[in-house]
């Protein structure tokens, strides 16, 4: 496999040579960072060539949060594709996925909040207690908020056991973003019918029985129908920003 590595290094005041961290990135890192990232390209080019509608504020809120649902799907999709699929590429790029779904809805919470309705808390508050769609949101905002913030390794090292409880906050984010998705449409709710779907049968894989059951399916297929070993137990529900 080909990695594309990035190696820093930098020479201090006693001439000691000091080498920072290396970023090793494989072909599909790099797809996956710069699929994420075109949809933020692209709002911003049409931005400012004016091509957001006559309602550019409401087109800008709409793809944020958009794509901040469709990158938070494909995070919680990781784990599964692995124990489905063996497609263990998938587990690097979870946390990326988690936290590019994080950028996006900071970007949606901020145009919202700062461009919509000018920080004028008093009128958001009377949204948040009005709409039932903006509450869900906000809530679920809230639940990635510490997420995002705790996703490196050393805060995962100093929670221990803690940092795992917290991130399995994300699957309540996720239902609370789908039903945030349904109560935003004035009337066709199909397609966030069909992203609810997706996500219910990513959370049905994460459950203990089942994805055994998948990982058991996938190695006896593997062997060809041959009697195969068990399969090695697998660590159950990982958190998807980690
Ligand atoms: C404080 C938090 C949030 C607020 C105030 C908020 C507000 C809004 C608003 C005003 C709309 C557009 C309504 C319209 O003009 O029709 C919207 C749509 C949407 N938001 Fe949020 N949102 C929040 C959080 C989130 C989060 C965390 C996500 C996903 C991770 C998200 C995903 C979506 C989606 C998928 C849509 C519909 C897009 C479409 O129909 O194409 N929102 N939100």
């Amino acid at each position: 496999m080909l990695h594309v590595s990035l190696e820093v290094t930098s020479t201090s005041k006693n001439n000691m040579t000091t080498r920072l961290p290396t970023f090793r990135f494989t072909k599909f890192q790099i797809f996956v960072h710069i699929v994420a990232l075109l949809p933020l390209v692209i709002l911003i080019i049409d931005a400012l060539r004016g091509n957001l509608t006559y309602n550019p504020i409401q087109a800008a809120t709409l793809r944020t949060g958009k794509t901040a649902m469709i990158l938070l799907v494909a995070s919680l999709a990781c784990t599964p594709v692995n124990t489905v699929f063996g497609f263990t590429p998938a587990i690097k790029v979870r946390r990326a996925l988690g936290l590019y779904a994080f950028l996006y809805a900071l970007v949606h919470f901020s145009i919202y909040v700062g461009v919509d309705y000018g920080f004028d808390l008093q009128l958001i508050l009377l949204e948040l207690s009005e709409k039932r769609y903006v509450l869900v949101g906000f809530a679920a905002f809230l639940i990635l908020l510490p997420l995002a913030i705790t996703s490196t390794k050393g805060w995962q090292r100093r929670m221990k056991k803690n940092w795992k409880k917290l991130h399995r906050w994300i699957y309540a984010a996720g239902i609370l973003v789908m039903f945030h998705f349904i109560w935003v449409q004035k009337s066709d709710i199909r397609q966030p019918l069909i992203w609810a779907g997706i996500l219910a049968v990513l959370l049905i894989l994460r459950i203990p029985r089942v994805r055994s059951r998948a990982v058991t399916f996938r190695t006896s297929r593997r062997a060809g129908g041959k009697k195969s070993a068990p399969p090695k137990p697998v660590e159950v529900n990982e958190p998807v920003v980690q």
